[in-house]
């Protein structure tokens, strides 16, 4: 049977089962190209269950196993295509051995996807999901700091002090670095997407942790309103922007010949309390607590996307947009009364 593929562009994004990669290749599908996408396990129906259904409505989706632990299982995937998005990442917050869960694997498998690249032949592009987490952690004091694209978590102070969930913007740091140093020793056109915390819709069947987290002052977990707190003093503020302004970033930046280099994607700064009393007033059934003590009012820093704008790239969704669409999302799968 002739594949309908021929003709069309063809691109990888890596763990299409997570709440990001799942609506970027949904919308990649959308615009016409033929996507090839990566699960550790294709036959999880849970986790590719949505992957399924717009392979039903769409047969330019392929689902390939690939895991960043098991090195040279990314090359399938990958072979053919003109752009690669490598959105996967190891999550793991409650690690008791970070190193071996996120920092290693994160590294090699980026490295790895990299090398596959190399392998293809056909690869333009690469595009990879990095976090602000990799950009704005560091023990400086103060307020009103602007965070850009020259900026990088400092590892050594988070490798020291170890706070909890030290892990993961480690991970974040060492491998968008180890990209960027792969990619210009292989003269690689690699370009890195920094999004903030992301909320909105997920098309995935389990309800994405990020989620969890920036919905958390509205169900009231203290657990999660503890963890924003630490997010707000680690990472110097509370940044949230729509994860489809993120895909949406993603895709433009690809297609974007003059682009090059890091890109800041954040929409929204603002601080634990700031937010806290935006919902409160805007979902006042959910009662929020807007009493935080002595907890600081104002954010030490904000995550600067003008590098991302000047290139002529426009945020879709406002505050009130996102938490609009994430209160339903949650009243639709019974995290929140209706
Ligand atoms: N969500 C946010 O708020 C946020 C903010 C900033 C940056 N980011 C970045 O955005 C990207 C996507 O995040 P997300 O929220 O979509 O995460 P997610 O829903 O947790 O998805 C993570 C993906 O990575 C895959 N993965 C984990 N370990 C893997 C391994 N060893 N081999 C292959 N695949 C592996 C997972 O596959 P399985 O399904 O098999 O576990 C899943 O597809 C990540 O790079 C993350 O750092 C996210």
């Amino acid at each position: 049977m002739e594949s309908k593929a021929i003709g069309k562009k063809m691109v990888c994004v890596t763990g299409g089962t997570g709440y990001v990669a799942a609506l970027l290749v949904k919308n990649l599908l959308e615009k016409g190209y033929a996507v090839n996408t990566t699960a550790r396990n294709p036959e999880d129906h849970k986790k590719v269950a949505h992957l399924l259904k717009l392979q039903a409505d769409n047969s330019d989706l392929k689902i390939f196993r690939a895991d960043l632990t098991n090195e040279g299982s990314f090359d399938a995937a990958i072979a053919g295509c003109n752009i690669v998005f490598h959105v996967a990442t190891p999550v793991n917050f409650d690690s008791q051995d970070p190193e071996s869960d996120m920092i290693n694997p994160a590294i090699n498998g980026t490295l790895d996807v990299l090398k596959a690249c190399m392998k293809a032949k056909t690869v333009k592009r690469v595009v990879l999901t990095s976090s602000a987490a990799a950009v704005s952690i560091n023990n400086l004091n103060g307020t009103g700091l602007v965070m850009d694209e020259g900026c990088w978590t400092d590892v050594e102070f988070l490798a020291s002090a170890k706070p909890p969930t030290w892990g993961y913007p480690v991970s974040k740091t060492l491998a968008e670095k180890a990209a960027w140093k792969f990619a210009e020793e292989n003269k690689i056109d690699l370009i890195t997407v920094i999004p903030s915390l992301m909320l909105g819709p997920s098309l995935t069947l389990a309800v994405p942790s990020s989620i969890f987290l920036g919905m958390s002052l509205l169900t009231g977990n203290n657990e999660l309103v503890n963890a924003m707190k630490g997010m707000q003093m680690l990472s110097g503020s509370i940044s949230i922007t729509h994860v489809e302004d993120v895909v949406n970033a993603h895709i433009f930046l690809a297609e974007k010949e003059s682009a090059s280099g890091r890109y800041i994607c954040c929409n929204i700064n603002s601080s634990l309390p700031e937010l806290a009393k935006f919902l409160n007033h805007g979902y006042p059934q959910y009662k929020v607590s807007i009493d935080f003590g002595d907890f600081p009012v104002k954010a030490k820093l904000s995550l600067s996307s003008e590098k991302l704008i000047k290139e002529g790239f426009s945020f879709k969704y406002g505050i009130e947009e996102i938490y609009d669409q994430t209160v339903e999302y949650f009243k639709s799968v019974g995290l929140l009364q209706k």
